[in-house]
């Protein structure tokens, strides 16, 4: 097996790339020059799977899929290259190709042209074609920024979204305007927990759950505490939504105190916790019980204390948006303005808590507003 591509959505690709990083930690990942497509080497397929099933920010995979620059090249020519990877990749069973443009179109290229001559192809080399159900998709992706087209045997859905799309904050039975979007929750899981047997995940303020829901769908352990009863009691309606009333077993909420993880956790946690999700109380929608420097201070020296010793922590915090908006990760000396307090202070209070910044991203939520998203990890503490 060579190399596979990884391809991202297209909601913040750097973030999801900071996703994929963490889900498979052993793999070598090297760009295309294309923000969207990575190769990628190093890793099973099994874990691919894994990682197909519960990421947020990737599409799917291409194995040894190609990317090809459209400038100056004849269609022709291209046809050819992908016959030569066809022979050199066969399949078994029924096929059928997909085709999606990101981006925009590439001028004089038709991606439904170009899939109907793949299918020609294949069909000339004696491949069943089936439409509805094939056992593997050829999938074809036209970039329109880079004019580069990148093909190869699929592993995933391809184009749909995100599928929280039944599941929109808005659309569960408890909502209040803190309520973060699914992409984003399922993307911060990830990006604090990494692979799926490291351990539990602790949302220490979980407000409506929105981390939880994220966190329990896709397999994990995990426990959301909020200071406020009709919070826990709204977060385990939402839980209990988004499970059809069958919740699994390892995932719930209780009333408990983030600055205090040791006395809420069950004592098996203690010391085992992979990854910790906060977005804590701002605005006048959320009451904290100190002031919000000091709450956060004592809810990451807490969660600290109940870490194992490669756990993550991702923090969301409002921004001021920055102008053009950055779509990649950000230098952690970077001039961010947040919404309460200084970004200096913010990271001495990370690394004073026993936690070393890794990455920092922006994501935008409206004109005047946009939320950090920083992931650190856990420091020993002498
Ligand atoms: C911004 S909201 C969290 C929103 C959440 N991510 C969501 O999707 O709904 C912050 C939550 O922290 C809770 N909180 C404040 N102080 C707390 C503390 N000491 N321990 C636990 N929860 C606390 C608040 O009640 C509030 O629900």
């Amino acid at each position: 097996m060579g190399d596979v591509l990884a391809c991202l959505r297209g909601w913040h690709p750097a973030l999801a790339l900071a996703e994929l990083r963490t889900l498979l930690p052993d793999a070598i990942m090297t760009g295309t020059g294309i923000d969207r497509w990575w190769r990628m080497e190093g890793e099973q397929a099994s874990q691919r799977h894994d990682v197909l099933e519960m990421s947020s920010g990737l599409q799917c995979f291409l194995i040894d899929g190609v990317v090809t620059s459209t400038d100056g090249l004849l269609q022709a020519d291209w046809l050819e290259r992908m016959r030569a990877y066809l022979l050199a990749h066969p399949v078994p069973g029924s096929v059928a190709v997909r085709a999606w443009k990101q981006g925009g179109k590439i001028p004089s290229w038709s991606l439904s042209a170009l899939a109907g001559q793949l299918g020609g192809l294949l069909h000339d080399m004696g491949r069943s074609i089936d439409l509805d159900a094939p056992d593997h998709v050829l999938a074809l992706i036209g970039d329109g920024p880079s004019t580069s087209l990148a093909c190869g045997w699929m592993e995933g859905d391809g184009q749909a979204a995100f599928s929280s799309g039944q599941r929109r904050a808005g659309e569960r039975p408890f909502f209040k305007p803190v309520s973060l979007d699914p992409r984003l929750a399922r993307l911060a899981v990830n990006l604090a927990s990494g692979p799926i047997h490291r351990g539990p995940v602790v949302d220490p303020m979980t407000g409506t759950g929105g981390f939880l829901i994220e966190a329990s769908l896709s397999g994990r352990p995990c426990i959301g505490l909020d200071i406020h009863s009709e919070m826990v009691q709204g977060a385990t309606m939402n839980l209990a939504w988004a499970h059809d009333d069958d919740v699994p077993s390892e995932s719930s909420v209780k009333r408990g105190d983030a600055t205090r993880l040791e006395d809420a956790l069950p004592e098996a946690w203690i010391g085992k916790v992979a990854g910790f999700v906060l977005d804590p109380p701002y605005g006048r929608n959320s009451h904290g019980s100190m002031q919000a420097d000091q709450l956060l201070e004592a809810a990451m020296t807490s969660a600290h204390t109940v870490a194992c010793p490669d756990a993550g922590f991702v923090l969301i915090l409002p921004m001021h948006p920055m102008t053009p908006h950055p779509m990649t990760s950000l230098p952690l000396d970077s001039n961010i303005n947040l919404l309460n307090g200084e970004w200096k202070e913010l990271l001495a209070t990370v690394e004073r808590c026993g936690w070393t910044p890794l990455s920092v991203h922006a994501e935008r939520v409206h004109r005047s507003l946009s939320r950090l998203i920083l992931h650190a990890k856990y420091a020993p503490q002498d």
